[in-house]
Formats: C-alpha cells, sequence, structure tokens
C-alpha cells in the first residue's frame, strides 16, 4: 500500500461514500432545495481552506490538473518560460509543457527543492513564474524563492502535491504564491484514490481557475450567463464520491502527522551515530509533515551499494521525478531551427532557445546520486521509496528497520 491516507481508510470513508450514494447525488451540482444533496465537493472546498487557511480553493480531479489550471489562470501561455526543478514528479514539468509555456530545469540543493542560486541563474525577460515543489513532505526554501519571485515580478506557483499538511514558519504551504496545489492520488497524505486542489488568495485568481476547470463558468455556475463568459473551460470536475471520501481523510490529516513525526524521529535517531551518513536539509523541521527520511551516503558507489541491498536503489533511479529519466521530456522539447510540437514561434521571436539533456544539472545530478529515500509513509518504488516503514509499522518494525539499514551500511561504508 502507498501513502498514509491509504493506509487508514476505515469505517469513516465507508460510511461517507454510501450515504452520497444513497442520495443519488454524483455530480457536483444539484437541487440546493432537497435536503438529499450533501454538496460534499462544496464542503471538502470550505473545509480545506479553513484547515490551510486559504479562502479560496477548487476541488479537481487531479494534482496534474490543479497545476495546468494555475498556469492557465494566471495566464501563462507560448513564449513563456516557467522555472522548475529538474528533480520533481514529471506532472510538475508536463504541465507547463500543456499550458504551451517552456520548462526551464533549474539545480536543486541539499533540501531537494529548487535552489536559490540557480534560480536567480535562470531568470530571464520570458520568466512568467516559478514553480516551487515542496519535495517529500518538506517545505521548500519559501523566504528565498517568494523574494526572487517578488523582486523580479513574476507569479510563484506551489506544487504542494507531497506535502499537504506541511508548513513553512507556522503557515500551510500554498499560502505564499499565487496558487498552491495539492494532489489526493494514493500516494499522498489524503487520498481518494485520485483527485487534487487548487488553493489561492486572490478572488480573481479563483474566478479564472473555478472557470477553467468548469466549462468557463463562475463559482457554482452562478452569475455567468450565456453570452457574457470570458474563459474557455474545460471539465476538470471533482464527483461527489470524491469529495465525500476526502471529508473523511481529512479529518485525520492531523492525526496522520503526528504518528508520522513520531515514526520518524525514532528511524533518525537510529541512524544518527553513523559515520559518513548525513541528512536532507530542512527548510523548516517544524514544518515537515514526516512521510519521507532522505540520507545522504558519501559518495554514488557507496549510495548504489547500500541502495541495492535494501531493494530501493537511488533517488537518481527514481524515474518519473528525475528529469534525467523523462527521456519523452528530453527528446520532444529541444527547442532547434525546425520547430517543436510543444513551444510556438513566439518563443523564438521573443529570443528565447532551450536545449534539455541528460546530465544538464550537474548538482542535482550529484547530490541524488548518492540519496536515499527511507519510506516512513510513503512506499512507492516511483519514488526510490521501496525500502521503510508505513504509518502503522509499531517501535518493534520500525527498530528492525533501522537494524536492516544499519547492517547494509556497515557493510559498504
Ligand atoms: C510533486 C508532484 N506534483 C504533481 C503531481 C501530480 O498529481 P496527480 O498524480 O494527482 O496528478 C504529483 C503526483 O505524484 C507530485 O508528486
Amino acid at each position: 500500500m502507498p501513502g498514509p491516507g491509504a493506509y487508514l481508510i476505515g469505517d469513516e470513508e465507508k460510511k461517507a461514500l454510501m450515504e452520497v450514494i444513497e442520495t443519488g447525488y454524483l455530480f457536483r451540482y444539484g437541487d440546493k432545495s432537497d435536503p438529499k444533496f450533501l454538496a460534499k465537493v462544496w464542503r471538502l472546498e470550505q473545509e480545506v481552506s479553513k484547515y490551510l487557511g486559504i479562502p479560496y480553493t477548487v476541488a479537481v480531479n487531479s494534482g496534474t490538473m490543479a497545476l495546468w489550471i494555475a498556469l492557465g489562470a494566471i495566464g501563462i501561455g507560448p513564449g513563456d518560460e516557467v522555472i522548475v526543478p529538474g528533480y520533481t514528479f514529471i506532472a510538475s514539468i508536463t504541465s507547463i509543457i500543456y499550458a504551451r509555456a517552456v520548462p526551464v530545469l533549474t539545480e536543486i540543493d541539499r533540501s531537494l527543492t529548487l535552489d536559490p542560486e540557480d534560480v536567480k541563474k535562470k531568470i530571464t525577460p520570458r520568466t512568467k513564474a516559478i514553480m516551487l515543489v515542496h519535495m517529500l513532505g518538506n517545505p521548500g526554501r519559501v523566504d528565498e524563492i517568494k523574494e526572487i519571485a517578488r523582486s523580479n515580478g513574476i507569479s510563484l506557483i506551489e506544487d504542494c502535491a507531497q506535502a499537504f499538511g506541511v508548513k513553512y514558519k507556522g503557515k500551510y504551504v500554498g499560502h505564499f504564491g499565487d496558487f498552491g496545489t495539492y494532489s489526493f492520488n494514493v500516494f499522498k497524505t489524503i487520498t481518494a484514490g485520485d483527485g487534487g486542489m487548487v488553493a489561492t488568495n486572490s478572488r480573481k485568481l479563483y474566478e479564472r481557475a473555478f472557470a477553467i476547470h468548469d466549462q468557463g463558468h463562475l463559482p457554482l455556475r452562478q452569475g455567468v450567463e450565456r453570452g457574457s463568459r470570458t474563459v474557455i473551460g474545460l471539465d476538470c470536475r471533482m464527483t461527489e464520491l470524491s469529495a465525500a471520501v476526502l471529508l473523511a481523510q481529512l479529518k485525520k490529516a492531523d492525526m496522520m502527522k503526528k504518528l508520522l513525526k513520531e515514526k520518524k524521529k525514532r528511524f533518525k535517531e537510529g541512524i544518527k551515530d553513523i559515520k559518513g551518513l548525513s541528512f536532507r536539509d530542512l527548510p523548516d523541521p517544524e514544518g515537515e509533515i514526516g512521510t519521507l527520511l532522505t540520507v545522504f551516503l558519501p559518495d554514488e558507489k557507496t549510495a548504489r551499494k547500500v541502495g541495492d541491498a535494501l531493494g530501493c536503489g537511488v533517488v537518481a533511479d527514481s524515474g518519473w521525478h528525475v528529469y534525467n529519466n523523462m527521456e519523452h521530456v528530453l527528446g520532444q522539447m529541444v527547442v532547434d531551427s525546425t520547430g517543436c510540437p510543444f513551444t510556438c514561434p513566439y518563443y523564438r521571436e521573443k529570443g528565447g532557445s532551450m536545449e534539455y539533456s541528460r546530465g544538464m544539472l550537474p548538482r542535482t545530478d550529484a547530490l541524488i546520486s548518492r540519496a536515499i529515500n527511507i519510506s516512513i509513509g510513503v512506499f512507492d518504488a516511483g519514488l526510490g521509496s521501496g525500502f521503510g516503514i508505513n504509518i502503522t509499522s509499531d517501535d518493534k518494525e520500525i527498530d528492525e528497520k533501522i537494524a536492516r539499514f544499519r547492517k547494509a551500511v556497515d557493510k559498504y561504508l
């Protein structure tokens, strides 16, 4: 089983789901005068807003679409550049491509999130936004990145897909940019199998995001008559079934965070004395949700041996999360004299040129090739976290896994 929420699905989710099925209202819109209509999607939006302290939210069908909607609502399109880390789930990059913009792959640092120094170097007159990805249950370097966005007059999108419930200096991530986006797929903190959320402090951006997610309508399909719609939208709506499950899961989010942090603490204590081993930098250790524990070995050779012994490999091999492994993106995105299907002539007219290749982010490569992700609450081979514990692991199991880890490291370090 993958993420913490998935382990904790129980009677509460089952009851909420059955309630919706019995009403017959599965669509987010229903007859408001009928007491049977429970408006679960709307209620989820209100509850998540309250939980995160962000006034406007739109529930959608995935974290990928949440990103694409945020880009569209900000007005990012052909010819624009968006700064994005080379270590992130592929959707951060592909959502930019599908917005017909150009992803500018950028280095990470020891926090495994955007390196502010490299972000500064990547800014051009075409830069329209920075996508800060709060990776592996931890916040990125919010203050530094926010300041770079502010001083350059560009937008900030926080990809919080792996960070629902994470805080930075006392506030939930997603609060700091123009948009925060979330995923509720099965590997995430709370889940309904799939699902997503867009959050913003701006009423104007909210209305645009809502319209993009639902055929150009204003919130709740009110106030926009035929003939006066200004936004062309699609259908990225969430169903009442997903929202029912997520409402039940949301009630468990704080408990999940507490459990994960306790288990992570025990694991970390159990290996922290190992010489030559170091931990990932945490921009706010208090704010993390504790889903993963990332360690650095002194060099790639040792890390690979340890990763093989544990059966999880090194982070550099976590397929869909590392730009080097996205061969279709690297291949398709070369903007040369023959043009490119994903970009448009405006980009070259604006003076842009971009080439993508394996090894183009040497500092990212060097870091992730000697890093190992230990699962505390997200068991996911695709994330390189096929070794570790889960949210239901007891102390005995944690200690066994610590012993296994120490044995593997002792052999090779
Ligand atoms: C960082 C990041 N961004 C975006 C997404 C996309 O979310 P979804 O799978 O819900 O489309 C994910 C999902 O794994 C992710 O980890």
